[in-house]
């Protein structure tokens, strides 16, 4: 029996998260396991309830859980909040409280999607890559950091980009690791023409990449790798990167594939993990069954695969949805001339139909 916490949040959370629980019912029913859900607050629902983005309890009870599903967290409503208060904070305080530090963000392109994207189908046609994004370092969590008065009344902010050695090291082994499994190569992004913690992150990237002489490895500048993934995004196999390098160009891989609403996520640490749709909240579309459910539901697909070992499950949902795709069903965001336009339960209904041993 597996515990899973359930933390749809908000937008077009709830929905997504919904069609996500079903497919993994039907997981559970087809492998004869038995999955447990809780679910709990998070974001801005946390906020209206509790008065903070996330609770001890809920950080507590994901430490408990085998896995954690997240839907999304955000809106206009709590927008105007003070910096520590806001909704995303949620997202860091799980990423550090769990020691999530690898975040797993694949942007493949479906071949029944090629049209969907604004590059060239020759372009994206069996674009496959993995970035991988350091999760728990860099400017993100480094000191000091804050805004200060200067004499004159002016102010002065300020942010520290800082990475320790075994932080590199952890995250570079994730990549060659993952790199072993597909097509052996390793783009690792930095800025060390420019910045000290690039020139730390490149060499440990380097010596670690010595005890993986099957993988080739190779070293790329930020400006440039976000030029090449629209010049030749084929190139590129895993792509392991900074905290915040990895935050824009995941952005950036993902609309390689037509639709953010299409791409999973994983992160995952020495004791944790939790899946993700990339995609955030979409306030304007909220509560309409329009949202996509792909990216919720592929990130089911990569649960069963990275935290249940559960390898021909994970394959059997992703052919589901390949297999939907094919047949031409299509949620608003991915809607091309001759497909049929299906709402966010139709599309798990869909899935569901077509997932078979
Ligand atoms: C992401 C998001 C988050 C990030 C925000 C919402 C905190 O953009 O997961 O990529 O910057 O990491
Ligand atoms: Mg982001």
């Amino acid at each position: 029996m597996y515990k899973i916490l359930v933390l749809a949040g908000d937008g077009v959370g709830p929905e997504v998260v919904r069609e996500g629980i079903r497919v993994l019912k039907k997981v559970a029913e087809m492998a004869h396991l038995v999955f447990e859900f809780e679910e709990a607050k998070i974001g801005g629902a946390s906020i209206d309830a509790y008065g903070e983005p996330v609770t001890n309890e809920v950080l507590k009870q994901a430490q408990s859980s085998d896995a954690v599903l997240l839907g999304a967290v955000g809106g206009a409503k709590w927008d105007g909040l003070e910096h520590g208060k806001r909704p995303e904070q949620a997202l860091l305080k799980l990423r550090s409280e769990l020691g999530l530090y690898a975040n797993l963000r694949p942007a493949l392109v479906d071949p029944s999607l090629v049209h969907a994207s604004t590059l060239k189908p020759e372009i994206i046609e069996g674009v496959d890559i993995l970035v991988i994004r350091e999760l728990t370092g860099g400017i993100y969590f480094g000191a000091p950091k804050g805004i200060e008065k200067n004499h004159d009344g002016s102010s002065r902010a300020f942010n520290t980009e800082v990475y320790s050695t075994f932080e590199v090291e952890r995250i570079a082994r994730k990549a060659f690791e993952f790199a072993r499994k597909r097509k052996r190569r390793v783009t690792s992004v930095d800025k060390a023409n420019i910045l000290e913690s690039s020139i730390l992150w490149r060499n440990v990237v380097s010596e670690i990449g010595k005890r993986f002489p099957d993988v080739q490895l190779t070293h790329m500048y930020v400006d440039n790798c976000a030029m090449q993934l629209i010049r030749n995004p084929k190139q590129f196999d895993v792509i392991v990167t900074t905290n915040l390098f990895g935050d824009i160009l995941s952005d950036e891989a993902a609309m390689l594939t037509g639709s953010i609403g299409m791409l999973p996520s994983a992160s995952l640490g020495d004791r944790h993990a939790l899946y993700e749709p990339v995609h955030g909240s979409a306030p304007d579309i909220a509560g309409q069954n329009k949202a996509n459910p792909i990216a919720t539901i592929s990130s089911i697909a990569m649960m069963l695969r990275h935290t249940f070992h559960l390898y021909d499950l994970a394959l059997c949902v992703e052919q589901a949805i390949q297999l939907v795709l094919k047949e031409g069903f299509r949620t608003a965001d991915i809607a091309s001339a001759n497909g049929e336009i299906v709402s966010t339960s139709q599309m798990g209904d869909l899935i569901i139909e077509r997932m078979k041993h």
